[in-house]
């Protein structure tokens, strides 16, 4: 199979590459502002070049992987949400059906209200930010699109090696070291899930040509963001970092972080198609050790 990742600099998209080269499959992939090597740029707006770059590689299944992931500053630019987590994805898709190309657009548990969750895929999606609200046109869109053909994973608290540093447990290594104060919501849960870990289970979808939602969520659907830094701090102390003096976590509820957007509260997911056995899960320790590893 040969699979083209859009957002191939990105988390996600990255670790996808990674995942179908070592599972024998050919893989490409595109950057938008991130020139890294190997990869093609693309910018997903760009139709003509999209439908260029599909005529010139002739992927078996592309995996929309992009997007604009910034909750607070989708709040102040909805018309760029749209574009960039709708629009251009359904575009996309578009020109994925007419050569025939299976098509995955990664969507978020965000979707969901986050009033009465863990969710499983037959839940009702009710978005209360316009991040959330974009995500959710954009797999309607995706699925009017292709027929109903697209697959569409849901993630939620994404961890892993990547470029730019930016993920959770980054935040927490960086304050740990550094000696920051790290001010977290005592209320938002969802299940921190290895970056490595999706790319694995979706490379397995892929090559079922599966089609839908599936939601692909670690272990731990309840879990708050103070409990997944405690288990960070943990495994990176495991892995020899040393915590700095003035190194503290502080505490708040949501109501009191002041976020421009408003957050879905029980956003975990609980994962009933994926995890009959088939997807295990990477021992938390060991992710830590592969994004250190990956990261120095
Ligand atoms: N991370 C999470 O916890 C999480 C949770 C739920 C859902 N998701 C979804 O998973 C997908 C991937 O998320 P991520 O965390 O991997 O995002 P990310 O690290 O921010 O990466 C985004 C990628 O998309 C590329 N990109 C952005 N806008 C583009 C455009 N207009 N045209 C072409 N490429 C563009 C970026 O390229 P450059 O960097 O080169 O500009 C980058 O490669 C997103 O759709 C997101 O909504 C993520």
């Amino acid at each position: 199979m040969k699979v083209l990742v859009i957002g191939g600099s990105g988390l996600v998209g990255s670790h996808v590459l990674k995942a179908a080269l070592a599972a024998g499959h050919q893989a490409i992939g595109t950057y938008r502002r991130s020139p890294l090597s190997g990869l093609v740029p693309l910018d997903a707006g760009d139709a003509a070049a999209a439908g260029k770059l599909l005529d010139q590689e002739k992927p078996d299944a592309v995996v929309h992987a992009a997007g604009w992931t910034w909750v607070d500053g989708c709040e102040d630019d909805p018309k760029r949400a749209f574009a960039e987590n709708a629009e251009q994805p359904a575009n996309l898709a578009r020109l994925c059906q007419k050569r025939g190309i299976h098509f995955t657009y990664f969507s978020t548990s965000y979707i969901f209200d986050g009033l009465d969750g863990p969710y499983d895929e037959d839940a009702k999606p009710n978005p209360i930010n316009v991040y959330s609200q974009s995500k959710w046109e954009g797999e309607q869109r995706v699925q009017q699109e292709t027929d109903g053909t697209a697959l569409l994973p849901r993630i939620i608290c994404v961890y892993g090696a990547e470029v730019q540093k930016k993920n959770f447990a980054y935040q927490v290594w960086n304050a740990l070291r550094e000696g920051k104060a790290l001010t977290l919501p005592s209320d938002q849960c969802g299940n921190p899930t290895y970056a490595g870990d999706i790319a694995r289970w979706l490379i397995t979808l892929l090559e079922k040509r599966e089609r839908g939602p599936w939601h692909l969520g670690g272990p731990w659907p309840t879990c708050t963001r103070p409990e997944w830094a405690e288990k960070l701090i943990a495994a990176f102390k495991a892995e020899g970092i040393i915590s700095h003096p003035n190194f503290a976590v502080k505490t708040l509820p949501t109501a009191d972080l002041r976020q421009k957007a408003l957050r879905p509260l029980r956003a975990g997911m609980i994962s009933m198609k994926a995890f009959g056995g088939e997807f295990e899960s990477t021992e938390f320790n060991q992710t830590i050790r592969e994004l250190v590893a990956n990261s120095i």
